[in-house]
């Protein structure tokens, strides 16, 4: 039977990037011979639009049905007043959490090529190649209590709860120390252990998990507020940083800019069998949309993570990498990524020399 990919383009630049994707996608399915095949589907504003909820059932459904969902960006202004329970961030996060989809890979690369796009100085920045592995269905973005209640003078008190037990720790630093053999074997543990408990339970149970089963990976541990300054100081000290749910959301943002280029890099967010969620790090950029100016290359590299990881196609996968490469080699620039003596391209144009780099 062949794979079945979900494909949910979304909102802003959404549909564009997703588009030029979808071109890259079908060489490379034709060229490998992988036999995937896809469907598309609504979540986010356009579903909200459709439907009147972000993540609509039959879209959970074919999400559930899928082996692989390859998801744009969601969200917007337009979206932005409606009552929260309904928002485009709600059906992320529904999904996410109805799929079981702990694991959320955000590498930080920075192309050679791009090194002048870092506000960090080249020397510090270039050869940049860190994974965050940020624990993506607990912590406070799920804990229970949370809410806004009135106190008894009145007032308003908002709440939420964070909390970890040791087996949600241990599967995602087992990603993290899995995730390590493959690349540098270093692993740094961020936590705030020197005030919130949850993230002391979290310290303890990765190194024990380290201690019994890890003994080859080198574990170093670091408060969240010292790891946000070490990633400006000096970011190529990091390997596989794993972190918290909100840790790892604020982390991962301050990785991708080190490199200059959000409009470079994927993200997966895989389960336990190795199904995933894959999008590209960067927003549904409202401001720029239906102006085919939109850097679709994320959302391509985000297909090659899907190949990797879920369809294990690493020849694949390792072919649009190179693809991408080529494109950056030959000066081909995006706006958000351009400089001088460069060409720029549009969002199309980009996706075409991807496909024309495959060969
Ligand atoms: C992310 C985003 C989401 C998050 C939002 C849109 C809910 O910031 O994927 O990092 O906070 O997880
Ligand atoms: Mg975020």
């Amino acid at each position: 039977m062949s794979q079945q990919i979900l494909i949910l383009a979304g909102d802003g630049i959404g549909p564009e990037i997703m588009a030029a994707a979808e071109r890259v996608l079908e060489k490379i399915n034709q060229q490998f011979n992988l036999g995937l095949s896809w469907s598309h589907g609504l979540m986010g504003g356009c579903a909200i639009d459709a439907h009147g909820v972000p993540l609509p059932d039959v879209t959970l459904e074919a999400a559930q049905k899928a082996d692989a969902i390859l998801l744009g960006a969601v969200g917007g202004p337009k979206w932005d007043q409606i009552e929260r329970s309904i928002r485009p961030e709600r059906g992320l996060l529904k999904i996410r959490s109805a799929l079981n989809l702990f694991a959320n890979l955000r590498p930080a690369i920075l192309y050679p090529q791009l090194a002048d796009a870092s506000s960090l100085k080249p020397e510090i920045v270039a050869g940049l190649d860190l994974l965050i592995v940020r624990e993506l269905t607990g912590g406070i973005y799920f804990g229970q209590p949370r809410g806004i209640r009135e106190l008894e003078n009145g007032e308003k008190q908002g709440f939420n709860t964070d909390v970890y037990s040791e087996s949600e720790i241990r599967r995602i630093a087992r990603v993290a120390f899995d995730m390590a053999r493959l690349r540098g074997s270093r692993v740094c543990s961020v936590d705030k252990a020197n005030v919130l408990e949850v993230t002391e339970l979290w310290k303890q149970t990765v190194t024990a998990l380290q201690q019994s089963d890890y003994p080859d990976i080198e574990l170093s541990h670091l408060y969240v507020d010292n790891a946000a300054m070490q990633l400006v100081k000096a970011p190529k000290q990091f390997d596989v940083m794993v972190t918290g749910n909100l840790f790892g959301d604020i982390l991962s943002d301050e990785a991708a800019m080190l490199t200059g280029s959000i409009g470079m890099l994927p993200s997966a967010s895989l389960d336990e069998h190795g199904k995933g969620m894959y999008e590209p790090c960067h927003g549904s950029a409202p401001d720029i949309a239906g102006q085919n100016i939109a850097n679709p290359l994320a959302t391509i590299l985000s297909v090659a993570m899907m190949l990797r990881y879920t369809f294990k196609a690493e020849a694949a996968a390792k072919a649009i990498e190179a693809a991408v490469g080529k494109v950056l080699d030959q000066g081909l620039r995006t706006g958000d990524i351009m400089s001088a003596g460069m060409t720029r391209v549009g969002t199309d144009a980009m996706g075409d020399a991807v496909v024309a780099a495959l060969g």
